[in-house]
């Protein structure tokens, strides 16, 4: 039953993002039909732990209203303020098949590559740079969003700081084949006036991408999420956070998936320094411990001297 529920629910969930993509703005329950979701919210509460530590945007009362949206697409007002607990955590998800998988990957990434969402991004970007790698990848990286090369080869992280990261991954024994790499936002910021340059999504852009976002990491199931740079941290976290600095080193929570805050390659490319360099190998390394993954005296000796 509670099985099938989450089904349900989950195909609910994708159903409005899809009409949400497709321009809706609401969409109308009966009384009735509200009444028997609110039983069944409760039922779930009833079920779920106790703690949820991780609420997008909780800080702030003003952005209640900004994670239903966000969240679920249910705009009516009974809905809102549960709408935010409608996603749950990674043992509510539904596990997918290998086949379920790739038929939910491909959906996704036909509605993604099809988002006029950001008319101004949908102006300025060459295409959709939805995601790449396994989708059994028990590491998922993701960063901030597509840069000009990016926007050019449709595939996150090739340029400059994917360079990097691409050996990164090597030197951890893995390959961009076996892990996921995304972005928080799909389509590359535009930069009016200029024909170079990168800019931050802004905090609209990325709460009307999240959907995305959201889907692959429940597609994938992820056993870590390696956050690159502030703004992924604070697009995966839905609130405003720490500086990196400060943040990096230590597990974080994605709805019970274990996060590692560090830093952007593109960071590190700035700021060559050996401490640096290390710092982001150290965060990899406890990645790898966490799974287990064997780390060889080599590896654990990077950057230490
Ligand atoms: N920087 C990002 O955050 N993502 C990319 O895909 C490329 C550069």
């Amino acid at each position: 039953m509670a099985q099938g529920f989450d089904h349900l629910l989950d195909a609910t969930i994708t159903h409005l993002e899809a009409l949400k993509a497709e321009g809706a703005r609401s969409v109308s329950f009966s009384n009735e039909s509200v009444q028997i979701l609110r039983e069944m919210l409760q039922e779930r509460r009833e079920r779920a732990e106790p703690a949820q530590s991780n609420r997008p945007f909780a800080q702030k009362p003003i952005a209640r209203e900004t994670v239903s949206r966000r969240e679920s697409s249910v705009a009516t007002d009974a809905g809102k303020a549960q709408a935010a607990d409608l996603v749950g955590r990674v043992a509510d998800w539904p596990v997918l098949n290998a086949e379920e998988k790739l038929t939910a990957m491909r959906d996704l990434a036909s509605r993604a590559g099809a988002c006029t969402k950001c008319s101004h991004l949908v102006k300025s970007r060459s295409q959709v740079v939805f995601g790449v790698g396994s989708l059994d990848a028990e590491i998922m990286y993701v960063g901030e969003a597509p840069g000009l090369d990016e926007d050019r080869q449709g595939e996150p992280f090739v340029g400059k700081a994917g360079q990097l990261l691409t050996k990164i991954i090597q030197t951890m024994g893995l390959s961009r084949e076996k892990v996921y790499i995304a972005n928080v936002l799909k389509c590359r910021p535009d930069t009016p006036g200029q024909t170079y340059g990168n800019r931050k999504p802004t905090p609209l852009e990325m709460q009307t991408c999240w959907p995305y976002l959201l889907e692959q990491i429940k597609c994938i199931r992820p056993k870590v999420i390696v956050a690159l740079g502030t703004t992924a941290v604070e697009g995966l976290l839905g609130k405003k956070t720490l500086g990196i600095t400060r943040l990096r080193g230590k597990f974080d929570d994605f709805r019970g998936i274990p996060l590692m805050p560090t830093y952007h390659p593109s960071y590190v490319l700035r700021n060559p320094a050996n401490r640096i360099k290390r710092q982001i190998w150290e965060d990899m390394l406890s990645v790898m411990r966490l799974l287990n993954h064997p780390v060889t005296s080599q590896q654990e000796n990077y950057f230490t001297s």
